[in-house]
């Protein structure tokens, strides 16, 4: 299984392995990129990127390699944002929502209703005429290029106290979101009163009570083992979640234009290979959660659509906003 794989070196490498903080070892070359990501080894974009690494070392013949450092080891998200715009760390996987402080542009694919399944989101996210400017927008002002995406799948909500089925039974519940005012709006909306901290945080604040349930997508529920401490996933598949790679301008830009070219056509298999990967381990994480007592449950779908609805009109004011989730919607259907 892709669990089983992850586990183990693959040593595919010109040179010798370098351990990494998570014990696994990684392909070494001449030049190796450090990556930040907050997923453990066992998430399918730990495995997506460490084949990323392995496939760039082949294509380039070792002068250029990743090394994927899992678990927040160099940093949560917001941290990464910082290290990969100063150059400190080259790449890191962040989510759309911590680019939406950046440049609010981005909040449209982080819009709930905007995407209606991961293939409809792939579609969209990767394809350059619809986002090539959106992807560079950061790059004078931050140093930062936005590569492509990764899908998030579809998230939903789960609580420690019972089942949710409609917005009311989520009155007056703390759930944890990620830090950005779409992301406050979207719960609120749904009727809970949105605590947002980073993702590391999120398994001991549900067991200390600090917040009664989060939100998120099947894979993280169990790699993170918030399912531990909150056992009712109630599918409220409010929101396709977006993560997006960045790598740091100035490094993408001094690349040869044969490491450059290289680079792209392995991102191509990347994020083709990720979102293979994620049907299956998303159906694994059920049935490992099953197995583990968490109970997962329908939900008023309508109830919540309706609620969240109005966001969608209140986060698209320019017209940039506006043509991106009109070329987002055309070019899913
Ligand atoms: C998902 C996503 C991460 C994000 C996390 C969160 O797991 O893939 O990039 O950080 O959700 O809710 O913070």
């Amino acid at each position: 299984s892709a669990l089983a794989l992850a586990a183990c070196s693959a040593g595919t490498g010109p040179a010798t392995g370098v351990a990494n903080g998570g014990g696994s070892t990684q392909a070494a070359a001449a030049k190796t990129l450090r990556l930040s990501l907050n997923q453990t080894e066992q998430h399918p974009s730990f495995i997506a990127l460490k084949n990323f690494g392995e496939r760039l070392a082949k294509a380039t013949n070792g002068r250029l390699g990743i090394q994927v450092y899992p678990n927040e080891t160099l940093g949560a998200q917001a941290e990464a944002l910082q290290l990969v715009g100063d150059g400190s760390v080259d790449l890191a996987i962040v989510s759309g929502s911590q680019l939406e402080k950046l440049n609010q542009d981005f909040s449209v694919f982080n819009l709930p209703l905007v995407f209606d399944s991961v293939e409809s989101q792939m579609k969209v996210v990767n394809n350059a005429d619809i986002v090539g400017d959106l992807y560079k927008s950061l790059e004078s002002s931050n140093q930062i290029t936005v590569v492509g995406g990764f899908t998030q799948g579809t998230r939903s909500v789960y609580t420690s106290k019972g089942p949710v089925n409609t917005p009311a039974d989520l009155k007056g519940q703390k759930i944890r979101v990620q830090d950005s005012p779409l992301a406050i709006a979207m719960v609120e909306a749904m009727g809970a009163s949105a605590t947002p901290m980073a993702f590391g945080e999120v398994y001991t604040a549900l067991q200390s009570g600090v917040i009664d349930g989060a939100e998120n997508n099947e894979v993280s529920y169990v790699t993170q083992k918030h399912l531990e401490v909150a056992k009712f996933f109630s599918r409220t598949n409010h929101l396709v979640g977006l993560d997006y790679l960045i790598i740091n301008s100035g490094l993408l830009g001094g690349l040869s234009a044969e490491d450059r070219a290289a680079f792209d056509k392995e991102w191509a298999a990347t994020f083709a290979e990720h979102t293979q990967l994620w049907t299956a381990e998303t159906d694994k994480a059920v049935q490992a959660a099953e197995a583990a007592g968490a109970k997962f449950n329908e939900v008023d779908a309508e109830a919540f659509r309706k609620a969240l609805e109005p966001l969608t009109a209140q986060y698209l004011k320019t017209d940039t906003q506006k043509a991106l989730y009109e070329a987002a919607q055309s070019a899913a259907q």
